[in-house]
């Protein structure tokens, strides 16, 4: 399975340079960026050394992370991207990751690309086990990995400097068992 992957309402698809205007503005919000590595604003130039790079990688190259863009089906609108990085260890394990732009919160958008994303990451890479962590303030987050069915399985104290203060995570995860077969959790 590649790359795009369809959904009810959404694309998934690889990142192109005319992306470039649309992704440095909403990682350029503080609001979508508040909880993630990057600094606001988000230049023009970091967009495009960011899609230059993912264009030189294909998805699934280990200890990689793979960003890939989520357009809208019905006006072709790139309202965000999901990412994923296959761990190194064994390489059986992933850590997902997802934003949207702050205009498309709120709609089932960030449920229905990130259910889509761990199905292609479980069918194609035949993975064990994803992971995802995320900010323990950053309800919107935890909401979706909860109701994609992720167990809360460590909650990490003032583990990470962000924006001028140390900050607490949560990490989740699934395995791909308990994705397939939800019966059997
Ligand atoms: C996290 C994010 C992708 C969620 O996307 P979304 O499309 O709004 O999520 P969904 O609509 O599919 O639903 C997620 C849940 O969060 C809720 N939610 C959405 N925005 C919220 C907010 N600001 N505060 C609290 N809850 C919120 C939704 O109502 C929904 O709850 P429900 O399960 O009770 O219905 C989006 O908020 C975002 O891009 N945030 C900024 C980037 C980020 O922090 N990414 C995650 C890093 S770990």
């Amino acid at each position: 399975m590649m790359l795009p992957l369809q959904t009810e309402h959404l694309q998934l698809r690889a990142f192109k340079m005319e992306d470039i205007h649309t992704f440095a503005a909403y990682r350029s919000d503080p609001l979508v960026a508040q909880y993630q590595g990057w600094q606001t604003p988000f230049t023009l130039e970091e967009a495009r050394a960011f899609v230059e790079a993912m264009l030189t990688i294909r998805p699934g190259l280990p200890d990689t992370w793979y960003q890939i863009a989520i357009e809208r089906r019905q006006d072709g609108v790139l309202i965000g991207d999901c990412a994923f990085h296959i761990l190194p260890e064994d390489g059986q394990q992933a850590e997902i990751g997802f934003t949207l732009a702050r205009a498309y919160h709120g709609q089932g958008y960030g449920t229905e690309a990130v259910t889509r994303l761990v199905d292609y990451l479980f069918d194609t890479f035949q993975l064990h086990r994803l992971r995802a962590l995320c900010d323990v303030d950053n309800l919107a987050s935890r909401r979706l990995l909860e109701r994609l069915g992720m167990r809360r399985e460590a909650h990490f104290i003032e583990n990470y400097w962000s924006k001028g203060e140390w900050r607490s995570e949560y990490a989740y995860a699934l395995l791909r068992r308990e994705w397939t077969e939800p019966s059997k959790r």
